[in-house]
Order: C-alpha cells, then sequence, then structure tokens
C-alpha cells in the first residue's frame, strides 16, 4: 500500500539515499521503513473562484513527514506537476535538514498542483488563503509551521499568516515563517537560501582547490534561489563574467547565456589535438577536432568554441538543444527518452562517429 501511494523519482531518490545511510549505519531493517515513510499525508481538494467568475477546482497536499523531534516545518509549493511522492520527498528532506542542524522540528511540506504565474493576483489570493483554510485543522505553531517555496512568495506567506489569524481570533505570526519582515519576517530570508547555495560551492572550491577567479558557474533556474545564489558567487570571486544562468519555464532565455555578458564570436577550441573525427559547426564556420578525453558530448565541443546553441537539461529530456544533422553519424550517451526528428540530433548527448556536420 505504501508503495503504491508515495512513488515517482523524487520519493525513490530519497529512497535510495536513505538506503545508502541505513547500510551505512547498520539500522535495523524494521525500522527503516520508519525512517521513511510519512507520519501524516494529508490530500485535499478546494475550489477557487477565477476572475471570469468560473469556479476551478485544485488538489493541494502537505506532508509531515516526522513529528518526534517537534512541530513539522516546510514550505509550500505552487507548481503544475507536483504529486503527493515529491511533496513526501520533500518532507524527509526538511526532517533530515533540520536534524542535522540540531533543530527542534520535523519535516514538513506541502503545496498546489497549479501554475501560480498562469493566475491573476486576485486569483493566486484567493487559492492561498483558500488552501491554508484546508489546512487549519491540521498545522498550527506547535503542529506544523509552514513556509516559502518553488512558486511562493512573502506575499503568500501573508495570506496564509492571515488567514490563520482570521481563523484564531489573534495574530499568529508564527504559523508562517518567511514572511514579510514588517510582519515578523526575518531579515535576510529572501536571500538565505540562494546564499548558503554559493557557501556550499565555495566550500567545493576550497575542497578541489580551484580558484574562485577561473571558476565556471553554471545556474540551473534563474528565480529567487538562482538569482542571489550568482549574487553570491559573485561577490565571493567569480567573475561575472563566467557565471552562466538558465532560465527555465518557457521564458525568454531558454538559450543560456552569461549574465550581462556579450555575445562571443565562435572561435576554435582552446586546445586542438589536430586528430579524431572532425565535427564542423556549418553557420559558425567552426571546425574542430572531437577529443573525447575533454568533451563529453558535441555541446561540450560548441560550448568550448562560443558556438550559439540552445540547451536547457543536457540529458536529453528537454529537446531544446535538437537542431540539423547535416552530414555524418553520431551515437548518444546516454540514451534521451525520445528520439529527435529525422534528420536532427539532440547535440547535448551524442557523440560524433566519423566526420559530421551540424546546422549550427
Ligand atoms: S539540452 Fe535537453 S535534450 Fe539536449
Amino acid at each position: 500500500m505504501l508503495n503504491s501511494l508515495f512513488t515517482g523519482p523524487v520519493f525513490e531518490m530519497a529512497r535510495d539515499q536513505l538506503l545508502v545511510i541505513a547500510n551505512h549505519l547498520s539500522i535495523p531493517e524494521d525500522e527503516r521503513d520508519w525512517l521513511l515513510y510519512p507520519k501524516r499525508a494529508i490530500v485535499v481538494t478546494f475550489p477557487v473562484r477565477m476572475e471570469d467568475n468560473r469556479t476551478e477546482l485544485f488538489i493541494g497536499y502537505r506532508v509531515q513527514h516526522h513529528l518526534a523531534l517537534g512541530p513539522a516545518k516546510g514550505g509550500t509549493r505552487f507548481a503544475a506537476n507536483i504529486d503527493i511522492g515529491e511533496i513526501a520527498a520533500l518532507a524527509i528532506w526538511m526532517s533530515w535538514k533540520c536534524a542535522l542542524a540540531d533543530l527542534p522540528f520535523g519535516g514538513g511540506k506541502g503545496g498546489v498542483a497549479v501554475d501560480p504565474r498562469a493566475l491573476r493576483p486576485k486569483e493566486l489570493e484567493n487559492l492561498s488563503r483558500r488552501y491554508m483554510q484546508e489546512m487549519i485543522p491540521f498545522v498550527g505553531p506547535r503542529t506544523d509551521v509552514m513556509a516559502p517555496d518553488m512558486g511562493t512568495n512573502e506575499q503568500v506567506m501573508a495570506w496564509f499568516m492571515d488567514t490563520y489569524s482570521m481563523y484564531q481570533g489573534v495574530t499568529v505570526p508564527e504559523i508562517v515563517t518567511g514572511k514579510p519582515v514588517g510582519t515578523g519576517g526575518t531579515l535576510g530570508r529572501r536571500e538565505a537560501t540562494g546564499h548558503g547555495v554559493a557557501f556550499l560551492a565555495f566550500r567545493a572550491l576550497d575542497a578541489l582547490d580551484i580558484a574562485p577567479a577561473t571558476a565556471t558557474a553554471i545556474v540551473q533556474g534563474f528565480g529567487n534561489v538562482g538569482s542571489h545564489a550568482a549574487m553570491g558567487l559573485a561577490a565571493r570571486g567569480v567573475p561575472p563574467g563566467r557565471i552562466h544562468a538558465e532560465i527555465f519555464a518557457g521564458l525568454a532565455a531558454m538559450t543560456p547565456g552569461v549574465v550581462g555578458a556579450v555575445t562571443k564570436t565562435p572561435h576554435q577550441p582552446p586546445l586542438d589535438l589536430e586528430t579524431g573525427p572532425l565535427v564542423s559547426f556549418a553557420r559558425s564556420g567552426i571546425t574542430a577536432h572531437w577529443n573525447p578525453a575533454v568533451y563529453q558530448s558535441m555541446l561540450e565541443l560548441a560550448e568550448a568554441c562560443d558556438v550559439p546553441v540552445r540547451w536547457a537539461c543536457r540529458t536529453g529530456v528537454c529537446h531544446n538543444c535538437e537542431s540539423g544533422l547535416v552530414s555524418g553519424k553520431i551515437v548518444y550517451e546516454p540514451q534521451p527518452l525520445d528520439l529527435p526528428a529525422t534528420g536532427n540530433l539532440l547535440i547535448c548527448c551524442s557523440r560524433p562517429v566519423g566526420d559530421v556536420v551540424v546546422d549550427l
């Protein structure tokens, strides 16, 4: 039963991680499920009045993973494709984070399956308030404290807090974290996650003995966390010209660029061993030798030559990097989920077999 309720790749990732640690710590088999599966999982559906007077039904979740160390604590995400498995995995990770930081909280997480960018401001307010109304019996400062996450922000937390407070008849600011500073929120909270990412990246650079000035950073996603991570990296010495940002969600910049930098003219790669198959980027007028010891994919060779190319996932899923294969043969490593159209290739996960000409 539990196996069919909590499913999906994100939940499996959490399960696999727990297994590694459980083996390492020799946690008895009969205690593992108890550590993995959530204490409580709440699913609600609720109607929201839209601006055109229609009523739309939404599905919302809240998972309280463990309450042994204190009230559950964790974000609420508004995202189109969430499900209970993903929310449960995020709640599990919140439990681990709180425990590792020695905080008196268990892990919680929640969300609504909705694309918040598709909502008008009033619709977003209606949805936020109604979701919190549905959650009132299950949350509270001593039970479960909410926070912002993907697709939610300080404003949404203010709506949550106000809705909960109206029900209680007193102001209850401690029902959420991440609220506006003027209503009791914490200074620096908005920037904290992004700066945490930058901080960890610098710990890794240190361990790898890489000087920040010579590092290249690729920030995947450029919302609150990604933008502050980029600023944190720049503040610690990564040159802004080496910080690449990838913007998701169908915004204009699906093609990642260097933030604030001018587009470079395509050029020969820094090191060409003059041996191996020839890869020609026809539109850019660049021909270079394929060196499998340096490049994992033709996308990496294109980047080394500053050949303009669109990409997003780099793993053969999104097809943003799909380009014309003018001539030659390629192989895929890894194999993409779906093959591109006939005569095209996915440059992010392909390697040449002999000389190739690509329409880039
Ligand atoms: S970048 Fe997504 S398929 Fe190549």
